[in-house]
C-alpha cells in the first residue's frame, strides 16, 4: 500500500510538471525569439533594463528647440544622439562625483558638471574626471510627438 501511495505522488507530480511545461514554451517562443521575419527591434538607446513604465518627460519640439529636456524633477535629462539624430540618449543627470547636476552643452555635445567640471558625452560616460562613473541611463523614445523615458 505504501509503495501505490508513493508511485500514485509520484505521477500526480510529474503531472502537475508535465501541465507546467506548454504554458512556459509558449511564453518563452513567440514573444523573446526573433525570427528570420522579424528580427527582434534594436532599442532606440541602451539604457537601464527596460522595466517599469514610460514617462512624458517632454515634447520633441520642446526637445529640438532647446537641444535637451530635463524632468520636472530633474533626474532625467535627454537629448539627441550625436551619431544618430534619430535617436535619444536619456540619462541621470545627478553627476557621479558629488551629486551636483549635470548641464547639457551643445556647443561640445557634452554634460558639464558646474562642481568640479567633469565632463560625461551624450551617453553618460565620462570624458573627464573627478567622476570616474557614468552617468545612470534611461531608455528614451518618441511616440505621438512625445519624449517618453523608461523610469
Ligand atoms: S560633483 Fe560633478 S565633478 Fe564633482
Amino acid at each position: 500500500m505504501n509503495l501505490n501511495r508513493r508511485k500514485l505522488l509520484s505521477w500526480f507530480g510529474l503531472g502537475w510538471l508535465a501541465s507546467l511545461l506548454p504554458s512556459s514554451l509558449i511564453g518563452c517562443s513567440e514573444a523573446t525569439t526573433p525570427t528570420a521575419s522579424s528580427p527582434a527591434p534594436a532599442p532606440e538607446s541602451v539604457a537601464a533594463a527596460p522595466s517599469g513604465s514610460f514617462k512624458a518627460i517632454g515634447t520633441v519640439a520642446q526637445l529640438d528647440k532647446a537641444g535637451s529636456l530635463l524632468s520636472d524633477d530633474k533626474q532625467i535629462a535627454v537629448v539627441r544622439d550625436p551619431q544618430d539624430a534619430k535617436k535619444l540618449l536619456a540619462v541621470n543627470p545627478t553627476c557621479t562625483h558629488n551629486g551636483c547636476t549635470v548641464a547639457w552643452t551643445a556647443a561640445s555635445k557634452e554634460f558639464l558638471c558646474p562642481c568640479h567640471d567633469a565632463k560625461f558625452g551624450a551617453n553618460g560616460a565620462v570624458n573627464r574626471g573627478p567622476a570616474d562613473k557614468p552617468l545612470k541611463r534611461y531608455i528614451a523614445k518618441i511616440e505621438n510627438g512625445q519624449v517618453l523615458v523608461s523610469v
